[in-house]
């Protein structure tokens, strides 16, 4: 078993390891002369001039990628994008019009909620694309187009390469929706695709930094209950570090866009509540910080993530800072140490790590 975990402990942090791979895998062959080039070239180019809607359904984290990908898509594209969770979609009658996308992302590619989702678009005519790790799955098969991740097999039951790989699908189909309906140019097309195939090794020097994730787990092991905030792409990201902590530490966690947490449980954070603060998106980057402040004045412990030199040191307790780039494409990267900081915390409170309670790898049954 120790073999089939490549030396690591657990397959979580095997596969975590793996990202660079991955994303190179995964990116690296859609990518030609600095162009992007996806699978039915062709018909997807046709789709994606005359499409009015991008409809991304999900379950779990990977539903998690489809709030990332509405941020992504309609900066990029300016193509309306709704982002619904299976379940949901599937029993409200949703509105489909002929010649809409629907974008299905799956791992395994045969979550029932999500295979019944696919059906229901199709029986109203919608063309249906997926992002489905699981070669062949009914997912797969039953999508008019498939756009694979090559994650290879995952194992861990809290998914952690295959999420980095299905951003990765999502920036290079952004980016080639965007340039073919003229909402991009070719020069900033170019450009954008060089910051996607810069990410493996972004992701390499990320993983480099493990150690400080793992001191950084030993600062925050203990809590309770734990708040993550975000804007816009860094909400999204925060969504996955929460589920990810809360499905292996079993600690409780809350995500809150940054602006909505005086709405809600702001009550909540009281001396010593641990915040995690995603704050990478240059744009909102002021807005985020006064969010901080907003918690510090309540004494919560703030552990910041943002680029470097992005915040003054006093600002936060703790600080991860992720390298510069491309904002749009940073939930690759600012994911990485959020899940290293969930695998981290859970060893330390003895969790069974790949195999957590209650939860399974893929949920075939509704
Ligand atoms: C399960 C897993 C989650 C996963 C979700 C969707 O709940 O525990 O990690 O995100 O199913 O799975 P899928 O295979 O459709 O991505």
């Amino acid at each position: 078993a120790a073999a089939e975990k490549g030396g690591y402990a657990h397959f979580m942090l095997k596969e975590i390891m793996e990202t660079p791979k991955v994303l190179a895998d995964t990116i690296n062959p859609r990518v030609e002369n600095g162009e992007i080039h996806l699978e039915h070239e062709a018909e997807l180019d046709e789709l994606f001039r005359s499409v009015k809607k991008v409809m991304i359904v999900a379950c779990g984290s990977a539903s998690h990628v489809g709030y990332a990908a509405k941020y992504v898509i309609e900066r990029l594209a300016r193509v309306p994008t709704e982002v619904d969770i299976a379940s949901e979609y599937r029993y409200r009658d949703p509105i489909v019009e002929p010649g809409d996308l629907v974008l299905v992302i799956s791992q395994s590619g045969e979550t029932a909620d999500t295979l019944a989702a696919l059906r229901l678009a199709k029986s109203r005519g919608a063309k249906v694309a997926c992002i489905v790790n699981v070669v062949g799955s009914s997912i797969a098969r039953e999508s008019d187009y498939v756009l694979y991740t090559w994650a290879g097999p995952e194992i861990a039951v809290a998914t952690t390469k295959a999420f980095s790989a299905q951003l990765a699908v999502i920036d290079l189909f952004a980016v080639r929706l965007a340039l073919v309906r003229g909402a991009i140019d070719e020069a900033h097309a170019r450009e954008l695709t060089a910051a996607i195939a810069a990410l493996p090794e972004q992701a390499k020097a990320l993983l480099a930094r493990e150690e400080e994730c793992k001191r950084l787990a030993a600062r925050y092991q203990n809590a309770k209950d734990l708040f993550f905030i975000g804007r816009g792409l860094d909400y999204a990201i925060a969504m996955e570090g929460s589920l990810k902590l809360k499905e292996i530490s079993y600690i409780h966690s809350e995500v809150y866009a940054a602006g909505e947490l005086k709405h809600g449980t702001i009550s909540l954070v009281v001396d010593d509540t641990p915040v995690i603060a995603i704050a990478t998106q240059s744009h909102l980057i002021e807005k985020t910080v006064s969010n901080i402040k907003e918690v510090k004045a309540r004494h919560a412990k703030v552990l910041a993530v943002c680029r470097e030199g992005a915040l003054d040191g006093d600002v936060a307790d703790d600080i991860f800072t992720i390298p510069d780039g491309e904002d749009l494409f940073v939930p690759s990267l600012d994911v990485i140490p959020l899940q290293l900081l969930s695998y981290y915390i859970a060893v330390l409170r003895g969790c069974d790590v790949d195999k957590p309670r209650n939860l399974a790898k893929s949920v075939t049954v509704e």
